[in-house]
């Protein structure tokens, strides 16, 4: 097991009927923005919640942050901020939301030139102003930790930032507000944790036993939920464990002493900056490919990953790790996701070159879990992916 320090400073309030608390958690004297999207906090009765449990405090709003959280707009949420000297954030919504607000919190504090060199210089945030998420949307894990990702349709880029400022002081997880979402915004909860836990699982063994087991955990959690969570979206204990593994899958906790891959994100959020393919269903796309175009470097891990969750247990090593990954695809399938790129656009010629230079100006020359997929090996996978 690789060394490791671990701090999640994050607080989770979860449970039924737990928007009502919102009031305990934020300072009294705050000056709070409510941030949320294009407005099904407002048909389901979040949004009332929130402003019920906020009654006694000062509340101002910023509607319209779109999915994939566009930079423009939140340009825009950041000039109501300092015009409105807004002093806690308070995001309500999916990843979307919680992510713009996070880059809202970083842009507030920032002192260089443009907000978005917090996208471009990859350095760790360590100064932001105080939020906190009231989660709609079971996906990103955002609500319990400290990453962001923001696009800019101007350019087609969809870049992450980062740092310790970025975890949440706290988040408000009530599974009741997973019956409202689309049946296609679960299946892409389902696939986005699920890839969350495989990049920083099928990656090579460090004798890692307790987060092997941990990962294990979340997917056949995922995999024994989907299908009861897809079918009735208010069946409140499906969508407790879907909501729960979904955080859990991204907050740290699995990452921690081993290596971990992203790659196949890497690879995704260009498909959503060129394409506008929602982001888990990019994952599903690239990762099959990705990991037969690594099988040789993977497949230990790939071949423990068909045993423990998909009880593969016929065939050599080599032989196990590819009926993994058959059983991925055909995972995703089952949650309505298709894994070819050639079936969400039919402009896809030149992807492939187009991305892995793209990769090669940002001087990303070796990405993956031993820095060792050039911008070549990217554009292969890509078109494996066709
Ligand atoms: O905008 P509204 O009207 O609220 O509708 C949203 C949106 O259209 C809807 N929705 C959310 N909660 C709902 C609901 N509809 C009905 N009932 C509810 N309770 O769902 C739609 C999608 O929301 P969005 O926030 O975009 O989805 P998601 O949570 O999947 O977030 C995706 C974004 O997160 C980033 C992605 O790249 C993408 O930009 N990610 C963030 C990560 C992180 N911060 O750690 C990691 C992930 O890998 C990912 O990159
Ligand atoms: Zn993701």
């Amino acid at each position: 097991m690789n060394n490791f320090e671990y701090k999640n400073p994050t607080k989770i309030i979860f449970g039924q009927n737990k928007i009502a608390e919102l009031a305990t958690e934020i300072p009294t004297n705050a000056k709070i923005l409510m941030l949320y999207g294009g407005g099904s906090i407002k048909s389901n009765g979040i949004y009332d919640q929130v402003k019920t449990a906020l009654a006694d405090f000062e509340v101002l709003e910023f509607s319209g942050i779109p999915s994939n959280p566009e930079y423009s707009i939140l340009m825009n949420a950041l000039d109501f901020i300092k015009s409105n000297e807004i002093t806690y954030l308070l995001a309500v919504g999916g990843g979307s939301v919680i992510d713009g607000t996070k880059f809202l919190s970083a842009a507030a504090f920032h002192e260089g030139e443009t907000p978005w060199d917090l996208l471009t210089s990859r350095k760790p945030v360590l100064k932001a102003m105080p939020f906190a998420a009231v989660l709609t949307l079971p996906a990103t894990g955002s609500e319990m930790n400290s990453g962001a990702v923001v696009t800019r349709r101007e350019t087609k880029e969809k870049l992450a930032m980062s740092g310790p400022a970025l975890f949440p002081q706290f988040s408000i997880l009530d599974p009741q507000v997973i019956k409202s979402i689309p049946e296609r915004q679960i299946a892409n909860g389902l696939a986005d944790a699920f890839t969350h836990v495989l990049e920083q699982y099928l990656t090579y063994p460090t004798d890692a036993l307790l987060q092997d087991r941990f990962a294990e955990g979340i997917l056949q959690t995922l995999i024994e939920v989907s299908p009861k969570i897809l079918k009735d979206p208010s069946d409140y204990n499906a969508g407790a464990n879907f909501m729960w593994s979904c955080t859990m899958a991204l907050n740290g906790l699995i990452s921690q002493g081993v290596p971990s891959d992203w790659a196949v994100h890497a690879m995704g959020h260009e498909l959503t900056a060129l394409f506008g393919i929602d982001h888990a269903r990019t994952l599903a796309i690239i990762a099959p490919s990705h990991y037969k175009y690594n099988l040789a470097s993977k497949k230990e891990k790939l071949a423990q990953f068909a045993e423990r969750v998909f009880n593969i247990s016929e065939g050599s090593t080599e032989e196990k790790a590819l009926a993994g990954i058959d059983a991925t695809e055909a995972f995703f399938h089952t949650l309505g996701i298709k894994t070819k790129l050639s079936e969400y656009t039919e402009d896809y010629t030149g992807t492939a070159e187009l991305i892995s230079k793209r990769f090669t100006d940002r001087g990303w020359m070796g990405i993956g879990e031993r820095g060792s997929l050039s911008p070549t090996d990217v554009a292969k996978i890509i078109e494996m992916a066709y």
